[in-house]
C-alpha cells in the first residue's frame, strides 16, 4: 500500500517536471547562432573567455571587491538563471540590477550592453551560450523559466 502511494508521488512529481520542462522559455529557439557566436568573440570572450572558460580565480574578489567574470559554460552558475535573468543582467549590467535590486554597496564588472546590443542581439548571444551547455544543464536552465 505504502509502496502504490509512493509511486503516486514520483509519476505526479514527474509529471510536474515535465510540465514545467514543456512550459519552459522558448526565448533561445529559432535564433541566429553564428550571429550569437561572432557577438559573443567581440563583446564577451574578453572577459568570459574564448571558450566560455571565465577568468581565473573567478570565485575570488579582487581588492576593490570586485568579482572577476564568471564562466559561461558548464561549471560556471549562469545556468542556474531563468532567460529573462539572463537578458536582464546582460541589458542593464551588474550595476544596473543592482540598482534596480537597492544594493548600493555592489560593485560590479559586468558592463550594461543597452544601447550598444539590441535586444536580438542579447537574445542571439544569450542563445549561443545556452547552445554549448550539456543536456543536463540546458535542461535544468530550461526548467528555471515561468510557466507561460
Ligand atoms: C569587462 C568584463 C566583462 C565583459 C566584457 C562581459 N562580462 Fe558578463 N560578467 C562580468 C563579470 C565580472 C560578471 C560577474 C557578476 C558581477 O560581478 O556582476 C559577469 C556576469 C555575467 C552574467 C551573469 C552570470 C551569472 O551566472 O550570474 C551574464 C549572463 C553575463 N555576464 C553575460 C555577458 C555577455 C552576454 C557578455 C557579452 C555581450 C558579457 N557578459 C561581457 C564581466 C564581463
Amino acid at each position: 500500500m505504502r509502496h502504490g502511494l509512493e509511486r503516486i508521488g514520483c509519476a505526479f512529481l514527474s509529471f510536474l517536471l515535465l510540465a514545467t520542462i514543456g512550459h519552459a522559455g522558448h526565448d533561445f529557439e529559432n535564433r541566429d547562432l553564428v550571429a550569437g557566436q561572432v557577438i559573443y568573440a567581440e563583446h564577451c570572450a574578453v572577459c568570459h573567455g574564448a571558450e566560455l572558460e571565465g577568468q581565473p580565480d573567478w570565485q575570488t574578489p579582487d581588492e576593490n571587491g570586485v568579482l572577476p567574470a564568471p564562466p559561461h559554460d558548464a561549471s560556471g552558475h549562469t545556468w542556474h538563471h531563468s532567460n529573462a535573468q539572463l537578458f536582464e543582467y546582460t541589458k542593464l549590467g551588474g550595476q544596473g540590477v543592482a540598482d534596480k535590486l537597492g544594493l548600493k554597496s555592489f560593485a560590479s564588472g559586468m558592463p550594461a550592453y543597452d544601447g550598444v546590443l539590441s535586444d536580438e542581439q542579447i537574445w542571439e548571444v544569450l542563445a549561443f551560450i545556452a547552445s554549448t551547455w550539456p543536456a543536463r544543464q540546458a535542461e535544468i536552465q530550461a526548467s528555471r523559466n515561468p510557466p507561460h
